[in-house]
């Protein structure tokens, strides 16, 4: 409340003092006016009449008055008009189409993806960030996308759920280009964990499940499961419970324990397909372990991971290096370590290079 009460006073001071500037600079130019405007009438004193003389004068003076007003209801315009502006900017933007077929309950059965000279710019007068992309993720198997920051990773898994539209190029789940599918059916049927999770304000509950679908126990065994959990019901901290209550934008979450919640969202649902963009970045080592192989316990269907742990993806069936908007390199982890391209040297580069290479 404070910091919200001080950035209105700062504003508000910082408006008067204008204000009253202004009205200074007027009330100047107001007196320079009727001093020049008395000068005249006693110049002229012999030719006028004494009554017509106190009358203009009297008039002059109210001069200043009228200008500071003018000025400042103009001022006062130009403000409201800011916020006219914002509304109508608002009004115009154009909705995504919520059009397209509805599929049905089942879809997608097996979870494959196939992509096909993929093209995504952010808009159409800047560079293309994903540049001719094909490949193909059967149904069940286990992705790993690795690259430099800036590669195109998280742009390619928004293209995945329409976030990004394709300039060209499409995308085939289960067979179904997704651009002819509507939209809430697509994001509803793949998990999606974005690098920096956005959760609502209410409680852990309404997050996990807010149309209240789910079992208590249901819950509280996927909140364990990411460990988030107490573990003997009391309120230790770092620990949450169905009841605990959650700020606007969990604000009272680290970013990690926003992925964790987020991960037991997934875990709830058990959709077929599942997106991760670097969805345990914030997560320490021995937490990142658990949730990985509660991952590989509990789904079975197609996972796509970008990951910036290597460890993390080196069991995995699929690896793809992408650099530059490009994929430079695809194939099983043990393939790309024997191509030593991009792959092997990103090995060569992390923490866990020994532990990579004895396993791969
Ligand atoms: N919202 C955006 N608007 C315009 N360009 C973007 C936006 N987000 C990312 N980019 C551009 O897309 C490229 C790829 O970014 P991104 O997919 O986020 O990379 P990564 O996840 O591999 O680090 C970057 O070069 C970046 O400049
Ligand atoms: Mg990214």
């Amino acid at each position: 409340m404070h910091r919200h009460i001080d950035r209105l006073s700062i504003a508000r001071r910082h408006f008067w003092i204008f204000n009253r500037w202004l009205g200074l600079q007027m009330a100047f130019v107001g007196i320079l006016f009727s001093t020049g405007t008395g000068a005249i009438l006693l110049l002229s004193k012999s030719i006028i009449d004494p009554s017509l003389l106190g009358f203009s004068i009297s008039f002059s003076m109210g001069f200043s008055k009228a200008i500071f007003s003018a000025v400042n209801e103009f001022g006062i315009l130009e403000t409201c008009m800011d916020s006219a502006d914002t509304i109508i900017r608002y009004s115009e933007m154009e909705p995504e189409d919520q059009g397209g077929a509805e599929m049905s309950h089942d879809w997608p059965s097996s979870g494959e993806i196939r992509v096909e000279r993929l093209n995504v710019a952010y808009s159409d007068n800047t560079p293309l960030v994903l540049r001719d992309i094909t490949f193909t993720v059967g149904g069940g198997t286990r992705i790993g996308i690795v690259g430099r920051t800036g590669a195109g990773k998280s742009s390619l898994a928004l293209s995945l759920l329409r976030l990004l539209e394709p300039q060209s190029g499409s995308i085939y789940t289960d067979g179904i280009d997704i651009s002819t599918i509507k939209l809430q059916t697509l994001r509803s049927r793949i998990a999606f964990i974005p690098q920096d999770p956005v959760l609502f304000s209410g409680t852990v509950r309404s997050n996990l499940d807010y149309f209240k679908h789910v079992s208590d126990d249901k819950l509280e065994e996927a909140l364990r499961a990411v460990g988030l959990a107490s573990k003997d019901c009391d309120d230790t901290p770092g620990s949450f419970t169905l009841g605990s209550s959650i700020t606007a934008g969990g604000t009272n979450m680290s970013q990690g324990q926003r992925q964790l919640l987020c991960l037991a969202r997934v875990l709830i649902r058990n959709p077929k397909i599942i997106i991760l963009d670097e969805a345990t970045s914030a997560v320490d080592d021995k937490t990142d372990l658990i949730i990985q192989n509660t991952i590989r316990n509990a789904f079975h269907g197609t996972l796509i991971v970008v990951a910036h742990r290597l460890r993390t993806i080196a069991s995995f069936d699929q690896v793809m290096v992408m650099n530059d908007c490009k994929i430079a390199e695809i194939g099983s982890p043990a393939e790309l370590m024997k191509a030593r391209g991009l792959f092997y040297d990103l090995v060569q580069d992390s923490q866990d290079r020994d532990m990579l290479i004895s396993t791969l």
